[in-house]
């Protein structure tokens, strides 16, 4: 690993990351009863059957498989870094798994050649961080090889296995997105050889598909990462004993240059979001229909689907769309009914398309007829005006017109069922500008134009910039302070029953206190909390636990508990979201929520909920969409399983942390339109929706700001706007800054000021066990920060850890 030498301006994120990595301590392989089995589901329900001619699929067990790939055995159950660090009790890799089957027979001698050679070629235990391997190498096989296992059995299954995760995006080349060589001699030679070839896609990216229309592969499987019951799951799909019924919750193109992003993704220095609100299916279904091979929400059944008697209804700004769904076909299956509205084109030019709610049925059996019913509020359809166009600046318009509503199984397979007329321009909300572009930094963004035949031809514009004084604003804010008492004994026991006020509490901590509540314990694996942990905060200093504020442990997530004893490896993000099934993930959230409760995790740093902006951002796998609706609400059903259990989420990365390059210093350029109808859209959903107690900012820069000194989009949007009381804490490791119009704010004050609450895991390099001292230097500077947003941030930092039951234990 490189040691980077320890000045503040030469934090290693990295560094520290690989420093905190998880040593296991404990052979303790409990986990509560029902989490391996809700996890199997969960993994199951997010495979997404891309392909099944001949009806290959479902398995009938009347002929034995010849598993090809090496990765059979290899099996990838999830990405890497922070996201996939994760200790499972056992896991089960596809091979296991199908050989566990009892209806089904696997060719022994190709399963033993592979074993074996996988034995002698093991893959590497414990890799650098960010080196990880993307792929594995294939074991060679001859064309006579294949032949000869092609002459006991019609039926071959051959798998193929990716990676990517933190630190270490997907890469445009073989072995990452593009298929190996030796990936494609494979393929080639055993669809070829065998009568029935199946393809099972192992993988947290979406990766290059263009070969899954080869004619000679008759199914194709797309697996994502199924965690420690990866394995399992597939094999429950492949026997239809759980209907293959996920759906892509991004589109997969033809190829990579069909993405909007393409060039605009990866950049060391910053990245125009170019594309603006024409994110994933946003743009296809809007400029580029041809270049997509299978659209966002498409997976297919084992059986067919009668979807009739659509009812569009109105009562006023409620919108209610129902439906009768009836199994037509001869297999179970489960239907996933999406709504999409198309908006009036108007002034602002909008998506062809975009999602507004869907509904998944309950398993159907041949001949069930069930209703469906999703709600959505016109609201929701509204455009926002950053440009001033609509003559409604800063405001969310629904422009004049039939705002069409869509039916159907996928983006493109959906067909209109009624519409939604409004008379003449409304204005739904009136906010204020937020983190723009600074005029110095202005790009050039995707409108849409009028065309022809009904379709929208790409324009460009040029994006509107700040133009407001965020010195004032600010100072406008400022929360007046607490008149302090110094200790009249009140501990937050006294808090948490009711008989004292938290202001009361808060008013009798010194400066001291009130500096150690806006940092953790300065370091991973913190002594205050459990062994394994990504750090402590709260009462990170004895007098703080004198008073009654218990250190809380954090951990990551998204895929599982990370600590150093066993845990439960779960679904990856993307997987889960293929269920298009929120009450599942509250489901299994709830229960590893008592996993957390019973290993001494308080804060699991998760759900992951950034923007699937491109195929490539290697933290895709902990994801769940590139569109913000599924994303917002998988967030929120994970953060009501985390949180019903009496424990506190932390979604993260807030906001625009679309990729891996360079993550701590990169700047993402974007509107702000796209930043509230994309990027901030899911956050917000989420926390309207289900009160997280903490959320966490991310590394990069939002237009210039690094998100852990972002007052526009803290305290403005996040707090104010959507009425956020909770705590916020850093991604792991901050970058040093001087407020550009505060001066005497630097480093922690800047973020301070920010409601950016709490630097975790507190020191500013990782053999640092103390802080810079930014904060109390600025408490006593002129125009510096004040005790009131000191306190202010104490009450945030308090809600959440109010919330634990270690508060009033
Ligand atoms: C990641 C976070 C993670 C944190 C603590 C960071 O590098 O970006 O997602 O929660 O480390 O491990």
């Amino acid at each position: 690993m490189n040691e980077r030498s320890a000045g503040i301006g030469q934090v290693g994120g990295e560094d520290q990351l690989a420093q905190g990595r998880v040593q296991l301590r404990s052979k303790d392989t409990w986990i509560p009863d029902g989490l391996g089995e809700v996890s199997r589901r969960a993994a199951a329900e997010g495979v997404v059957l891309l392909k099944n001619e001949h009806d290959v699929l479902p398995l009938s067990g009347s002929a034995p498989i010849a598993v090809f790939g090496r990765v059979q055995v290899d099996y990838f159950t999830v990405g890497y870094g922070s996201g996939g660090d994760v200790r499972p009790p056992y896991s089960w890799n596809l091979l296991d798994a199908l050989r566990a089957d009892p209806a089904l027979e696997v060719d022994a001698a190709l399963a033993e050649r592979y074993e074996t050679w996988c034995a002698a070629h093991p893959v590497e235990a414990e890799p650098e961080w960010g080196t990880w391997p993307r792929s594995h190498p294939e074991m060679p096989l001859s064309e006579a090889d294949i032949a000869e296992v092609a002459a006991r059995t019609p039926l071959a299954l051959v798998v193929v296995g990716r990676a990517a995760g933190e630190a270490r995006e997907q890469a445009l080349e073989d072995g990452s997105f593009f298929l190996t060589d030796d990936e494609r001699t494979l393929l080639a030679r055993v669809g070829a050889a065998f009568e029935r070839t199946v393809v099972v896609v192992d993988t947290g990216n979406v990766i290059d598909l263009a070969w899954t229309r080869d004619e000679a592969l008759d199914a194709v499987v797309l697996a994502w990462q199924g965690g420690m019951e990866s394995g399992r799951a597939v094999v429950d799909v492949l026997t239809g004993a759980v209907p293959a019924g996920g759906r892509l919750t991004a589109t997969v193109a033809h190829r990579y240059e069909d993405y909007p992003t393409h060039e605009h993704f990866g950049a060391a220095d910053h990245n125009e979001y170019v594309e603006d609100v024409y994110v994933g299916y946003r743009w296809f279904e809007t400029f580029a229909p041809d270049a997509v091979l299978y659209p966002f929400g498409f997976g297919l059944s084992y059986t067919t689907f009668d979807v009739r008697d659509v009812v569009v209804g109105r009562d006023g700004d409620t919108v209610t769309v129902t439906a009768q769904v009836a199994n037509a076909g001869t297999h179970d299956g489960t239907e996933v009914v999406q709504v999409y509205v198309r908006a009036p084109h108007g002034l602002l030019g909008r998506p062809a398309r975009h999602l507004v709610g869907f509904a998944k049925t309950a398993v159907l059996r041949p001949g069930d007829v069930t209703s469906v019913e999703v709600v959505f509020d016109l609201a929701d359809v509204a455009g926002y005006d950053d440009a001033g166009v609509t003559g409604h600046r800063s405001s969310f318009v629904l422009e004049a017109g039939t705002y069409e509503v869509l039916v159907g199984a996928d983006v493109r397979a959906a067909r209109p069922v009624g519409g939604v007329d409004v008379e003449e321009l409304r204005v739904v909300r009136t906010l204020s500008e937020v983190a723009a572009p600074r005029p110095e930094h202005a790009f050039e963004r995707v409108v849409a134009r009028p065309g022809e035949h009904g379709l929208a031809e790409p324009g460009v514009e040029k994006v509107p910039t700040a133009t407001v004084a965020r010195r004032e604003r600010v100072l406008a804010g400022l929360p007046a302070a607490l008149e302090r008492t110094g200790d009249v004994g009140i501990v937050l026991g006294d808090v948490a029953a009711g008989r004292a006020t938290l202001e009361a509490f808060v008013a009798q901590l010194d400066d001291d206190e009130l500096e150690a509540l806006t940092r953790g314990d300065f370091t991973m694996d913190s002594p205050l909390g459990e062994p394994g942990n990504a750090g402590a905060l709260g009462g990170t200093v004895a007098s703080l636990r004198d008073k009654g504020v218990p250190a809380l442990t954090t951990t990551d997530g998204p895929a599982g508990i990370r600590l150093a004893v066993h845990t439960a490896l779960l679904p990856c993000g993307t997987a889960l979201a293929s269920t298009w099934n929120p009450g599942l993930v509250r489901e299994l959230n709830a229960l590893l929520g008592a996993e957390m409760a019973a290993k001494g995790s308080d804060v699991l740093l998760a759900p992951g909920m950034n923007i699937q902006r491109d195929p490539l951002c290697g933290r895709n796998f902990e994801y769940f969409s590139e569109d913000p609706l599924v994303t917002g609400l998988m967030a929120a059903a994970t953060v009501d399983g985390i949180q019903g259990a009496g424990l506190a989420a932390c979604p993260k990365h807030f906001a625009a942390n679309n990729q891996e390059t360079n993550r701590e210093h990169n700047d993402s350029r974007v509107s702000e339109r796209a930043l509230r109808e994309i990027y901030l859209r899911g956050f917000e959903i989420c926390v309207t929706r289900s009160a997280p107690r903490t959320i966490m900012t991310s590394y990069n820069k939002v237009n210039g700001v690094w998100a852990h000194y972002h007052h526009d989009l803290v305290t403005t949007v996040l707090r104010e706007e959507w009425g956020y009381t909770g705590a916020v804490m850093t991604d792991w490791w901050m970058r040093p800054a001087t407020d550009p119009d505060f001066p005497a704010l630097t480093n922690d004050a800047y973020r301070v000021r920010a409601q950016v609450d709490v630097h975790m895991p507190g020191a500013w390099h990782r053999d640092d066990r103390h802080g810079d001292g930014s904060l109390l230097a600025s408490l006593h500077a002129d125009d510096g920060i004040t005790l009131g947003e000191l306190q202010r941030t104490a009450r945030n930092v308090l809600r959440l850890v109010l919330s634990s039951p270690r508060a009033s234990a």
